[in-house]
């Protein structure tokens, strides 16, 4: 039988992306990023931040560092975690997937960065779910990922062919979709070099929404007028 995408993610890719990108989450990576744009430019002030699919947690010790917060990451990847609790020893680290995350409390800021188009499609609705359910009444979700003009199932290129694969879409859309959240902001750029490109090719846009949760006041009440 097939694997899931997470339990090839679990027991070895997981590890096989840190060791191939692990040189690379360092300063020059951190200038360019879109989640720490976004934190920036609007004058954010989270107060207890989860990553999910966070590696080795360089983003969050990052974010620990500028705005004196609480920090937790989730990841998969065993190699990702032992390296991030010996270099990041603010980070909070759970070894966990997307979808069934192993944390009963709630955050104000939710970062998810190029995870949705790696989890399974049998379980993207949980993975949804489990970030709203984490999510604070009022609280922010950072979400970055692949931003093509419409959704593209990509073989992915470290593993056989037919085994792995990206969903590039835009997954900001499935959150507006439900009411709950609001758009705030839409950073785009190339994933090839993180810049803010006008011009990326289709494969290599990219898009990092800044979304607000809130559960009553994004609706506009109507009663009914009983009566002649
Ligand atoms: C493309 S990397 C991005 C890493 C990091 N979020 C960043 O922005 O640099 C994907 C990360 O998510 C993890 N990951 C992949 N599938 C996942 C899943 N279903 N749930 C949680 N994390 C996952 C991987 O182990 C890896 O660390």
């Amino acid at each position: 039988m097939k694997q899931s995408q997470e339990q090839v993610i679990f027991e070895y890719e997981g590890d096989n992306w840190f060791e191939r990108n692990k040189t690379a989450l360092n300063d020059d990576h951190l200038r360019r990023d879109q989640p720490l744009l976004l934190l920036d430019l609007y004058h954010l002030q989270p107060q207890k931040v989860l990553e999910v699919g966070c590696s080795n947690g360089y983003r969050l010790a990052e974010i620990a560092e500028r705005y004196h917060c609480r920090v937790v990451g989730v990841e998969p990847s065993s190699a990702a975690i032992a390296d991030g609790r010996e270099r990041f020893p603010n980070v909070e680290f759970v070894q966990g997937v997307a979808n069934a995350i192993p944390l009963h409390e709630t955050f104000d800021l939710i970062i998810v960065n190029f995870v949705f188009s790696l989890v399974d499609r049998a379980r993207i609705l949980q993975t949804v779910g489990e970030i709203d359910r984490l999510l604070a009444d009022g609280g922010l979700l950072i979400m970055g990922d692949f931003f093509p003009a419409t959704p593209q199932k990509v073989d992915y290129h470290h593993l056989p062919q037919g085994e792995f694969f990206t969903f590039k879409q835009d997954y900001g859309a499935v959150f507006l979709a439900s009411g709950i959240y609001h758009p705030i902001s839409l950073l785009t750029g190339s994933h090839g070099s993180l810049t803010l490109s006008v011009e990326p090719q289709e494969q290599e846009r990219i898009g990092t929404w800044l979304l607000r949760k809130s559960l009553n006041d994004l609706y506009t009440r109507r009663q009914f007028v009983t009566g002649s």
